[in-house]
C-alpha cells in the first residue's frame, strides 16, 4: 500500500466514526492501561513518566531492539511485549487504553494512525510526524474521533514556559513583530549514503526498524540508535529536534498559524543528510499578539546564533558600558540564572521576542524571562507574581524529576476523563508543519517559498513532492 492509499484508509475508518471523546470510557476511579511504542532512549523516559501515575497499568512494550525491550520490561514484568507494533495493537486491541510511541519520527505517524484508527488515545513524541501530509491527516483523524492527544513537548508545561506565554500575552513588550530563537546543536550531515553493509546486530529487527520507509542496508552508527536525526529518511535534523521545543512557546504565546513564506539559508542538499547549519526566516500572519505580520528567524548549528542587534543583552557588544551593565544587574531582582554565562552573553539555546515596547529574552530551559528596554533589564518581579497568581501557576520548580511528569499526567488525567491535554495534535499538527516547511526549505537553499495553508500546497511546485513520501510494505 503506498502511503496516499494508507492515509485514505485511515480517513475512511475514521469518517463514520464520530464517537465521543475516548475518556467516556473510563468512569472515575478506572484505571488506563498503556501501551509504550519505542522504549529506549526517550521511550524509556516516556515509560517512567507515564507509568508514574498512580492510576496507570503498563500492559504492552513494543521495541526492534531485544536490549531495550528486555529493560523495559524488567521495570514492567507483568506486560506482554512485542517487536512488532502492529501486532501488539491487533493482538492486544481492546485491553489497551491508550498508546504512546517514541520511536524515531518516521515511525510515528504510521503507528500513530494504526492506534487513532482504532479509538485510543496517543502520546506521540516530538516533532509529530516526518512528513507534513502525515501531519495533516493525524489532525484530522484526532478530530473526527475525537481523541484525547497530547504531542511530547514536555516543557511546554514548565512554569517558565506558561509563565512567558502569558507575560507575552498580557502585553509586556507590545504587539511583537519578531523573533529570534537559536540552537547551536547541529543534527546536519554532509555525505554520501554510505557503501556496503555490516551485518545487522543480533538484537535489532531491522526490516521493522526501517518500517515504512524505503529499503537501505543496515550501516552501523549511521541510524539506530539516535543518528537517524540526521537523514532525510527518517529525521527532521536540528529543526525537528531543539526547534520543537523552542517554538513551542512564541509559537503558542503569539496564537500563530502556519506560515505564509519560509526561506532556509543553508549549504546545498545532498540528498541523504540535513545541512548542519539553517538559518530558517519565517513569515507569519498576524495575530492579535503580533504587529501586522511577524518575522521570525530560526538559527542552528555551530556558531548560532550569529550577531545581531535584536540579540544583544545588557552588558553585550554594542550596548550601554560594561560599568553601567554591571550596576544595572546589581540592582535588578531579577538576576541572571544560573546557566546564563553572565552579563552580555546570550543563553545557549533560547527565543528572544521583539514587541514595540521592548524584547523578552526566554533561555532553553528551566529559566525565568527577562525583560530587555533600551539595552537594560527591567524589573518584571511584581508582573511575574500577578500573572502567576491570576493563572495559578504556582512556584517554579526548577526541578526537571519533578516538573518532567506533568505533561504526561496531563494526558493520563484527560484520558480519565479529568481536564484537557495543552498540546494536542490540533496544535502539535501546526507546530510540527511550520517546523517541517523549514526542513523542506533547505532543499532549496536561500529561496523564498510560498505556502498556502488551506490547499496545503507551495506555489513552488517542485517543493511539493516533500510534502509526502510513499509507504513501503514491510
Ligand atoms: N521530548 C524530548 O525531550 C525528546 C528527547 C529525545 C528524543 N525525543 C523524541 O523521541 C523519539 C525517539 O528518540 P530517541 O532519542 O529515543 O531515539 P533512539 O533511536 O535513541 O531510540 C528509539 C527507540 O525506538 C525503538 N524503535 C525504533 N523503531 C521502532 C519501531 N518501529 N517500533 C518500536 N520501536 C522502535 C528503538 O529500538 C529505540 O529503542 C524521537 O521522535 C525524538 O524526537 C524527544
Amino acid at each position: 500500500m503506498n502511503k496516499r492509499e494508507f492515509l485514505k484508509s485511515a480517513a475512511a475508518v475514521s469518517s463514520f466514526a464520530l464517537l465521543p471523546n475516548a475518556a467516556w470510557a473510563f468512569q472515575s476511579g478506572k484505571r488506563l492501561r498503556t501501551a509504550h511504542i519505542g522504549v529506549g532512549n526517550m521511550g524509556g523516559e516516556d515509560l517512567k513518566a507515564i507509568s508514574s501515575h498512580k492510576s496507570v497499568d503498563v500492559v504492552a512494550l513494543c521495541d526492534v531492539d531485544s536490549i531495550n525491550l528486555a529493560k523495559a520490561h524488567k521495570l514492567h514484568p507483568g506486560a506482554r511485549v512485542f517487536f512488532d507494533y502492529r501486532t501488539m495493537l491487533d493482538e492486544m486491541g481492546e485491553n489497551i487504553d491508550a498508546v504512546i510511541v517514541s520511536t524515531p519520527d518516521h515511525t510515528h505517524a504510521p503507528a500513530s494512525l494504526k492506534a487513532m484508527q482504532m479509538n485510543k488515545p496517543v502520546y506521540c513524541q516530538k516533532p509529530l510526524t516526518h512528513y507534513v501530509e502525515e501531519s495533516r491527516e493525524m489532525m484530522k483523524v484526532a478530530k473526527e474521533k475525537n481523541l484525547v492527544t497530547q504531542m511530547g513537548i514536555q516543557v511546554h508545561s514548565f512554569y517558565d514556559y506558561r509563565l512567558a506565554t502569558l507575560l507575552i500575552q498580557s502585553g509586556i513588550i507590545g504587539k511583537v513583530h519578531t523573533v529570534r530563537a537559536w540552537s547551536p546543536k547541529s543534527w546536519g550531515y554532509n555525505g554520501e549514503a554510505p557503501e556496503g553493509e555490516d551485518p545487522v546486530p543480533a538484537q535489532l529487527d531491522w526490516n521493522l526498524w526501517l518500517g515504512t520507509s524505503k529499503e537501505r542496508p543496515y550501516k552501523d552508527g549511521y541510524y539506530h540508535p539516535g543518528n537517524w536525526r540526521k537523514l532525510l529518511d527518517y529525521g527532521c535534523g536540528t529543526l525537528g529536534d531543539m526547534g520543537v521545543h523552542i517554538f513551542d512557546t512564541p509559537y503558542n504565546a503569539l496564537n500563530l498559524d502556519v506560515p505564509m513564506t519560509v526561506k532556509n539559508e543553508c549549504r546545498e542538499p545532498n540528498g541523504f543528510g540535513y545541512p548542519e547549519n539553517n538559518t530558517v526566516t519565517y513569515e507569519f500572519p498576524g495575530t492579535e499578539y503580533t504587529a501586522k505580520n511577524l518575522k521570525w528567524v530560526w538559527y542552528d548549528g555551530p556558531g548560532m546564533p550569529p550577531e545581531h542587534e535584536d540579540l544583544i543583552l545588557p552588558g553585550g557588544k554594542g550596548s550601554a558600558s560594561k560599568k553601567q551593565q554591571k550596576d544595572e544587574s546589581v540592582k535588578d531582582k531579577i538576576s541572571l540564572d544560573a546557566g546564563m554565562a553572565g552579563a552580555g552573553e546570550l543563553p545557549d539555546q533560547g527565543a528572544m521576542f521583539i514587541g514595540k515596547k521592548g524584547r523578552l529574552l526566554l533561555p532553553h530551559f528551566m529559566q525565568l524571562p527577562k525583560k530587555i528596554v533600551k539595552g537594560k533589564y527591567v524589573d518584571i518581579s511584581k508582573e511575574i507574581a500577578e500573572v502567576s497568581k491570576a493563572n495559578n501557576l504556582g512556584e517554579p520548580i526548577r526541578n526537571y524529576e519533578s516538573e518532567g511528569p506533568k505533561h504526561y499526567h496531563q494526558f493520563i488525567d484527560a484520558c480519565l476523563g479529568k481536564g484537557q491535554t495543552t498540546a494536542p495534535f490540533s496544535y502539535a499538527g501546526r507546530l510540527t508543519e511550520t517546523i517541517l516547511l523549514g526542513v523542506i526549505a533547505g532543499r532549496f537553499p536561500n529561496q523564498t517559498l510560498h505556502w498556502d495553508a488551506e490547499s496545503a500546497k507551495f506555489a513552488e511546485n517542485e517543493a511539493n513532492q516533500y510534502l509526502g513520501g510513499d509507504y513501503r510494505d514491510f
